[in-house]
């Protein structure tokens, strides 16, 4: 029979097929967590810049993240967890793309440095060096910082007062990877989140490596971002689960963290 897809929805619907296989392949999927273990045993996740700033995360989660700045285009995005800065300067990045893209689309000027559109970073140690190197950086204009602990409530009050100025925006916790600290945070910042946007809940795979894998770190299995997350979800029905970010990206150290408000 002759399909009635064209070809975007025939393109869409195998994608979707494959990636309904990928979520019931238990060898691709054993494969893929013994290689996260090994590389993170290996320190794999430290290898890697965004425009000239370290980033400590895995690349495949980069690229969720390119994905869904696109698709929801943000207008703010807030981040705990500054280190480097590499996702910092990774978000501001593609907010100037999605600016650009603006101009292009209204056949208008591109006026980079008026734009609204903006990150901002919660971190309860930015190092002096790190500090200068992102006020440095090219894309500095669109990056505010807020330097203490996440759940601080002053600085939560912060946080809060600087998105009342915006309406779409996207979130990615990754500071400290506690089940208490994390908790915290969602109740915190998810509440900011848009309908359609995300809350990403990075190194909730800490719940999947072995007892002690983190043995100088205060998380561990039982004590990690997906026991917060779990916890989170079970009294919250604004938020569900996107399956299918993990299901495409098979390595992540985002498993059952790419939250969506509906
Ligand atoms: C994994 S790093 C962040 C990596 C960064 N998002 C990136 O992609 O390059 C974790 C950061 O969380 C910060 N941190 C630890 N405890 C925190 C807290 N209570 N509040 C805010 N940040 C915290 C640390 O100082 C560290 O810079």
């Amino acid at each position: 029979m002759m399909s009635t897809l064209s070809p975007e929805e025939q393109f869409a619907q195998e994608r979707k097929e494959r990636l309904d296989a990928y979520a019931r392949d238990k060898d691709f999927q054993s494969l893929s967590h013994q290689w996260l273990q090994q590389s993170m045993a290996s320190k794999y996740v430290y290898n890697f810049d965004w425009l000239g700033r370290p980033i400590i995360q895995y690349p495949q989660d980069m690229w969720a993240v390119q994905e869904l700045i696109w698709r929801v285009r943000p207008d703010l995005i807030i981040e705990t967890g500054i280190a480097h800065g590499g996702s910092l300067v990774l978000s501001a990045s593609m907010l100037a793309l999605l600016d650009m893209c603006d101009a292009i689309e209204a056949g208008t000027m591109l006026d980079a440095r008026a734009s609204q559109r903006k990150v901002l970073g919660v971190d309860i140690d930015i190092r002096a060096h790190n500090l200068s190197a992102v006020e440095a950086h090219p894309m500095a204009s669109r990056i505010q910082m807020i330097q203490g602990s996440s759940v601080d409530g002053a600085v939560v009050q912060q946080v809060h007062q600087v998105a009342k100025n915006y309406s779409r925006v996207l979130v990615f916790l990754d500071s400290m990877h506690t089940h208490d600290h994390v908790l915290a945070e969602l109740e915190a910042y998810a509440p900011l989140v848009s309908s359609g946007s995300y809350c990403v809940v990075f190194d909730t795979f800490v719940e999947d490596m072995p007892h002690g894998f983190f043995c100088d770190r205060p998380w561990d299995v039982g004590n990690s971002p997906k026991t917060a997350v779990q916890q989170f979800l079970s009294g919250n029905d604004d938020f569900l689960v996107d399956k299918d970010m993990e299901s495409k990206l098979m390595i992540t150290v985002a498993p059952g963290g790419y939250l969506q408000r509906r």
